[in-house]
């Protein structure tokens, strides 16, 4: 049996007395939850300390993760968080390679690999994005690229460190535009990135979480949880109303 994960990137959403009040309405609609799902949220950083603290000290069934960190452990980076930093603050997780990440800040693999190795070396686990571009899926070329971004990066971690990966499937053209991908194309593609991991982890395949990302919302999430290779999702917008969040995870 896979995990089943719903994890809620809240980008540069909230100020932290508004992050804290979603805190607590998830709080309220968890207690409940009881389908087997694992619920991450991802914060920005100048909430984790506080939100980690209260979802420890309250049992709140949700686990931490950063958006993103450093690709070098300590030292002179102006601006930088570390991974030890994170793990210390009480994240489980830090999500890697967002496209908005990729896109707006330069993010590569050769800088992915330096982040996922320190991240992992702190206990954590990754949740490594990938996904096309809506150009790149016209040109047919999204089975080409997403296997690269996987290639790159987790193609050179060892099978036991990529137990503890978890992949996003987030298709760019699909980000924030109300756009979903049709069950079948994300069924197609996890298929696909499960495959792609087997060739060269086949020990480790089976079992890696692959959620979808993209405008997943209540509406849509059923059907899209429902395909053999979803594991889940990464929630965006969504994410920041908690009703629709739980709802979502909820749906499986
Ligand atoms: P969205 O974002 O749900 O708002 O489309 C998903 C993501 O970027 O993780």
């Amino acid at each position: 049996m896979r995990r089943k994960i719903v994890a809620g990137n809240w980008k540069m959403n909230t100020v932290l007395p508004e992050g804290e009040m979603l805190v607590k309405q998830l709080e309220f609609l968890t207690k409940d939850l009881d389908n087997g799902v694992e619920l991450i949220i991802a914060p920005p950083f100048t909430h984790l300390v506080t939100v980690g603290k209260y979802l420890s000290e309250n049992g709140v069934k949700v686990s931490l993760s950063a958006q993103n960190c450093a690709d070098q452990d300590k030292g002179a980076y102006t601006g930088e968080v570390s991974a030890a930093m994170l793990r210390n603050a009480g994240c489980k997780y830090v999500i890697l390679g967002h496209s908005e990440r990729r896109e707006y800040y330069g993010e590569n693999s050769e800088s992915l690999l330096r982040k996922i190795n320190l991240v992992l070396n702190e206990g954590m686990q990754p949740i490594f994005c990938v996904g096309e571009r809506l150009e790149e899926r016209e040109s047919n070329s999204h089975f080409e690229v997403v296997s690269a971004q996987i290639k790159e990066v987790l193609y050179k971690l060892r099978g036991v460190e990529l137990a503890n990966v978890i992949i996003a499937y987030e298709p760019v053209w699909a980000i924030g535009t109300g756009k979903t991908a049709s069950s079948d194309q994300a069924e197609e593609m996890h298929a696909y990135i499960r495959r792609v991991v087997a060739d060269k982890f086949p020990d480790y395949a089976e079992n890696m979480p692959i959620l979808y990302g993209g405008s997943c919302k209540p509406s849509n999430a059923q059907e899209i949880f429902s395909k053999e290779n979803v594991d889940g999702g990464l929630i965006g917008g969504a994410s920041l109303v908690a009703q629709d969040f739980v709802a979502i995870a909820k749906s499986f």
